[in-house]
């Protein structure tokens, strides 16, 4: 799939309607992380080098087609201003008066699109009305591009469009490391729930060489091989299912990591009692909250003679220690691979980056996607509508 960037257009004199991701976390009226805002500032100052005029288009949070007053981008405008360093001015209405009227390096930020119904109905009026407003549209949200949104879809078809420098970066990234990749290719995929990554899973074990299931997730892997998981998180009614995708893996030559040793505990709070024990040695009354060493020095044997890496979701319960140790010791590896260049590895997902982060290895992975649900459809192997609009 090709699409323009931002080299292809000539943005003198124009104003450029970009499209950004800045649904950041926000605790008491204040953003917590910045990450999202500060990964499209490439953009906006190329943009601005370049000539042009910048005016943010973007979503916060889940209105559904009406004015929520917390939900709105006022709120977030001046934590923009304060990490691309420009004056944000904040538009709720009269947007064609305050698009003539900008001035200098001035920046626009209009209000939240998903007040508006016509967004996420990917509603050509709407997407005329925003249109209407510049010369070229831009998309930076790699991370909503699995929404055909007014915003991130039927623009696109009537403005001259291209990827903004984190889109571009997000999509060649992902590409080499499930598109295009350099084989052996690991997966690294955790969590709660085998029932929220089933596409994944089915996609991962026709293109990777070795899956790691991890989390919550392994679980129930683990009963549906008649193993005893005493009270652990499990989906016992997707035994079969989880039946099918090891038989899947095995017609594929796929292979599927699971605990070799497991650590138990009767009680899931922070320094509880724990013990490592092997994989069908779970007691009646306890749970299953990580993998043991034996299975992070198996990983890691992985990883040393793999070239690629693409992680998504913890190993363990890794928001409560010591429940986060496998987690912590896999990601150092993959990270000390990284940072030797003997490994590329790609993560992404909202847990995963937490995880990663608290691990302190999110810096050393070659890249670190700013994307949550959309990471997870294109591990899926969907199509980003968002994505195929640009490339029209
Ligand atoms: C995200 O936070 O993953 C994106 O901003 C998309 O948000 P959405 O899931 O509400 O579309």
């Amino acid at each position: 799939m090709a699409w323009k960037t931002l080299d292809d257009m000539d943005f003198a004199g124009k104003r450029a309607l970009v499209r950004v991701d800045i649904n950041v976390p926000v605790e008491d009226g204040v953003v917590t992380d910045t990450t999202r805002i500060e990964r499209i500032i490439p953009t906006v100052d190329d943009i601005q080098e370049k000539g042009g005029k910048v005016i943010l288009m973007a979503h916060f949070g889940r209105p559904k087609g009406q004015v929520v007053p917390e939900m709105s981008l006022e709120h977030i405008a001046p934590a923009v201003a304060d990490v691309l360093g420009l004056p944000v001015t904040w538009v709720n209405s009269d947007y064609g008066d305050a698009v003539a009227k900008m001035e200098g390096d001035e920046v626009l930020l209009l209000e939240n699109l998903r007040f508006n119904p016509g967004e996420e109905k990917n509603d050509a009026g709407f997407a005329k009305r925003l249109a209407s407003l510049g010369d070229i549209y831009v998309n930076d949200a790699f991370s909503a591009a699995h929404r055909a949104h007014a915003s991130t879809e039927a623009i696109a078809r009537l403005l001259p469009a291209c990827a903004g420098r984190l889109m571009a970066e997000e999509l060649s990234a992902l590409d080499k490391a499930l598109g295009t990749p350099k084989r052996p290719v690991v997966a690294v995929v955790g969590g709660a729930k085998v029932s929220t990554k089933l596409d994944l899973l089915g996609n991962l074990v026709g293109k990777v060489d070795h899956l790691v299931i991890g989390g919550g997730m392994a679980n129930t892997f683990l009963a549906a091989q008649g193993i005893n998981v005493g009270k652990s998180l499990c989906e016992h009614d997707l035994a079969e299912t989880a039946r099918e995708i090891l038989g899947k893996a095995k017609a594929a030559g796929c292979e599927i990591i699971l605990p070799r040793d497991i650590v138990v505990a009767r009680a899931f709070k922070a320094g509880a009692d724990s013990e490592t024990l092997a994989p069908d040695a779970c007691p009646a009354d306890a749970m299953i909250l990580d993998a043991g060493p034996a299975t992070v020095d198996y990983i890691s044997g992985v990883l040393d003679n793999a070239e690629t890496l693409v992680w998504n979701g913890p190993l363990g319960a890794f928001e409560i220690a010591p429940f986060d140790a496998a987690t912590n010791a896999a990601a150092a590896k993959a990270a000390a691979l990284s940072t030797a260049g003997k490994l590329i590895s790609v993560a992404g997902g909202g847990d995963t980056v937490a995880a990663l982060n608290q691990a302190g290895a999110a810096d050393d992975f070659t890249y670190i996607s700013t994307a949550g649900g959309a990471f997870l459809e294109w591990m899926e192997g969907k199509e980003l509508p968002g994505v195929a609009a640009l490339s029209r």
